[in-house]
């Protein structure tokens, strides 16, 4: 007879996301570059007419509700030819493309920090990672170091522009080059865009359109995480090889579908304030991070809505950090061991799409979480 194992006498430490979304109102929520500063009530509007008229009662139209692709095309300023395919989030269309385009043994170029749950699909799909440190000066990659990790199997270029965690962005000479390397070695470029709106990086098809993957999403700058709603886009061979992994035959949630579609068609209107707004954060946050003995932001101004602040040389632990910061504070930020598997231990990663009085929640706390830990 199999004898019942005890309870561990003290209970483990709540979860920290489990606690954010126990205590949504209470939390200054930093941890996932989600944005929380009101767009547009266009949006509400959509989806609560869409809600009214009970769209939710068939399965949206295969290709997405007239006029959404079209948008994302015009906006996003994709090739003429480019099909582009709604997905469940940005990350849907990664997975979609790892499955579709790597096998046993492709070595996909990346970096270390990053976001990592890529990483995982292009391991799944049997790709091999080649995690470039970038956690130094130029906090990003570069073509040199791009060039000394090509081997015969490298088959893939995973560039995330604007970069998570670091807030880096690739300069125009940059992305021409590296464009120049995929095309000399025969390569895919993965442009994961997730964040540019926040600031128009230079995008790759811009060169190499016939290699290019395009990864978009509406989760951030449209404040529209919890909707799930992406989009994959290429030229149409390739689009044609990653089809059979599409997994929305019968297309997408169809209030993210509206609610899409109504933020995008009067993003001019709202997207210049919330820039505004999050130049006017991270000031408030660097003050802070400044003030702070061993602390500072490897890159600044950042790209997009998120930076990492180094607290390497006090000697405090991110999770502790990250933990002190929830629990006696209110404020969300995430442990750099998240997003980096060699530099994690040094950084906390901090969004910063939050209303003003957010940042100045985070401001105030930081010091004061930190000298906390430093005690102990
Ligand atoms: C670089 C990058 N790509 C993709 C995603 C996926 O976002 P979503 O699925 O919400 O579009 C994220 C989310 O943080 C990200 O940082």
């Amino acid at each position: 007879m199999t004898q019942k194992k005890k309870a561990p006498k003290t209970p483990a430490a709540p979860n920290a996301f489990d606690y954010a979304h126990k205590h949504p109102r209470e939390i200054v929520w930093m941890s996932q570059n989600t944005n929380h500063i009101p767009v547009s009530d266009v949006i509400d509007k959509a989806i609560l007419k869409a809600v009214k008229n009970r769209e939710y009662n068939l399965y949206p139209r295969s290709g997405g509700v007239f006029g959404l692709t079209d948008v994302i095309k015009k906006h996003v300023e994709l090739p003429e030819d480019y099909r582009v395919l709604l997905t469940n989030g940005g990350i849907e269309a990664t997975y979609i493309l790892n499955r579709a385009l790597l096998k046993k043994g492709d070595e996909v170029i990346c970096t270390d920090p990053s976001f990592m749950p890529i990483h995982h699909q292009i391991a799944i799909s049997g790709g091999k990672l080649v995690e470039i440190p970038v956690y130094k000066k130029p906090w990003k990659l570069s073509p040199d170091t791009i060039r000394k990790a090509i081997t015969k199997k490298t088959s893939m270029i995973l560039l995330i522009d604007p970069l998570n965690p670091l807030g880096t962005a690739y300069t125009r000479p940059e992305i021409k080059e590296i464009c120049e390397i995929a095309e000399e070695h025969d390569l895919l470029i993965v442009d994961d865009v997730t964040y540019r709106d926040f600031s128009d990086p230079v995008p790759t098809y811009k060169y190499i359109p016939d290699r290019t993957i395009t990864v978009y999403t509406f989760s951030k700058q449209c404040g529209l995480a919890g909707m799930r709603i992406g989009a994959l886009a290429a030229p149409p061979d390739i689009m044609e090889k990653m089809l059979p992994y599409n997994t929305n035959v019968l297309s997408v949630n169809i209030l993210a579908q509206r609610a899409a579609l109504a933020a995008m068609e009067c993003i001019d209107s709202w997207l210049p304030a919330l820039r505004k707004q999050l130049l006017t954060n991270q000031r408030i946050i660097k003050d802070s991070v400044d003030s702070v003995k061993g602390c500072f932001l490897p890159v600044y101004p950042s790209r997009t809505n998120m930076f990492a602040v180094d607290i390497g040389r006090t000697g405090v632990n991110p999770d502790h950090l990250q933990d002190t910061m929830l629990y006696d504070y209110g404020v969300f930020v995430r442990s750099g061991n998240y997003v980096s598997k060699t530099s994690g231990r040094n950084f906390v990663r901090v969004s910063f799409s939050v209303t003003q009085e957010g940042a100045e929640r985070f401001a105030s706390a930081f010091p004061k979480a930190i000298a906390k830990l430093r005690k102990k």
